[in-house]
């Protein structure tokens, strides 16, 4: 019984994630750089690869690093991405989902006592954020904490990226996204900060009217694609802030077979197959409000024969065409992440306890953009 008030407790307690930052500056001897100067570091962990990225506090914000993933790597994202790959994780609904989790969890702890990974997802997980630390430490000197992104994948849990983290030794931030507990932040929410809307325009004035700003957002219907060498995700998804995703599983399709290498079909079949896929939500669901933006993500995303097939889908679905955003596309979500987790570790340092939640917006005002930083429009 004890062992359950404590997994719900962990789980109860994310929140206080954000504060252990300013915690460890106190306590650990050897300055941490992340913690002196005031940058933030991103991964994505998507379809293929991983990538990373640094935000600094002068607004620029440059990819670091694309180590491609091995094939366990990538194993293991098509295996989470099927729905019955799906188990019970924390948070738990209930005392009785936390009683049935609990030969997983004792595994799990059994493995981490031995110096294991928790799992052997973890163990993926924590070898591609390990090289991509690597890499970015090269460049910034020593990191402690990162944010990451990753796909909308069924059985991917916020759980297994908490435990990828503690096992490189990174600290995890924990985005205020969602209900609590329930917060991994999607490639979704971090491509469109990394494209620069849904955040407020200064992070360093009063976080009362950085919030105000954030809450007052437009919604916004955007279809965000990501095309890699083994995957194809399309999602019509609604975002107010960055941090108000609205996403749900019948709105976000994602396909291990439709990926630029990882079809077995002729080439023709393989292009009709993705024109579907693109449109299959606007198709299926009509009535749905159309994007007002299209935001794309993914090393593959140039492809000409992708974009003529991209084009062709939202001329056949839409009247008036929307605003594409595709610039940047291989490491848009890292440095979407990179900037998220710049302003955490800034209010961290500011406020302690802070622990602002997103919620809805009352009242609808027009979209902003934040202040657009040289170096996005260059990558
Ligand atoms: C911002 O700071 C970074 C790191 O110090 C530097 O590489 C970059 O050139 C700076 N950008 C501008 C526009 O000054
Ligand atoms: C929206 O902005 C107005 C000021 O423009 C502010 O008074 C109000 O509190 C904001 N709404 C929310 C929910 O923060």
């Amino acid at each position: 019984m004890q062992f359950i008030l404590q997994i719900l407790s962990t789980a109860l307690n994310f929140c206080t994630v954000t504060s252990a930052y300013v915690g460890s500056q106190k306590t650990t001897s050897n300055s941490h750089k992340s913690l002196g100067s005031p940058f933030g570091v991103g991964f994505d962990l998507t379809a293929s690869y991983g990538s990373a990225a640094v935000s600094f506090s002068n607004g620029t914000i440059v990819t670091v690093a694309q180590i491609p993933g091995d094939q366990d790597y990538n194993d293991m994202l098509r295996r989470l991405s099927l729905a019955a790959s799906r188990h019970l994780s924390p948070p738990y609904n209930n005392v009785g989902e936390a009683w049935e989790d609990m030969p997983r969890q004792y595994l799990r702890k059994a493995r981490k006592a031995v110096g294991l990974p928790a799992s052997q997802d973890v163990g993926h997980l924590a070898k591609m954020l390990s090289g991509l630390r690597t890499v970015v430490e090269e460049r910034v000197g020593p990191i402690i904490t990162a944010g990451v992104t990753t796909m909308h994948l069924a059985a991917l849990y916020d759980e297994d990226l908490h435990d990828a983290f503690e096992y490189v030794g990174l600290k995890y931030i924990t985005f205020p996204i969602g209900a609590v507990g329930h917060n991994i932040l999607y490639e979704t929410s971090a491509a469109y900060a990394g494209y620069g809307y849904g955040l407020c325009s200064d992070y360093k004035g009063d976080p009362e009217v950085c919030k105000n700003e954030q809450w007052n957002m437009t919604d916004q219907v955007v279809m965000a694609v990501v095309y890699t060498d083994t995957a194809l995700s399309v999602s019509l998804s609604n975002l107010a802030s960055a941090y108000a995703l609205w996403e749900p599983p019948y709105r976000y399709l994602v396909d291990f077979d439709l990926g630029y290498q990882a079809s077995s079909l002729s080439t023709a079949e393989y292009w009709a197959t993705v024109e579907l896929k693109l449109g299959e939500i606007l198709v299926e669901y009509p009535n749905y409000e159309r994007p007002s933006m299209v935001m794309l993500m993914g090393d593959r995303t140039e492809e000409s024969k992708f974009r003529a097939t991209l084009k062709k889908v939202l001329s056949d679905q839409m009247q008036e065409s929307p605003e594409v955003l595709s610039e940047c596309g291989r490491g848009i979500a890292a440095k979407g992440a990179a900037e998220m987790a710049k302003r955490e570790i800034f209010l961290a340092k500011q406020n302690p306890s802070s622990c602002f939640k997103a919620t809805k917006k009352e009242k609808e005002l027009p979209m902003r953009k934040w202040t657009i930083s040289a170096s996005r429009s260059r990558c």
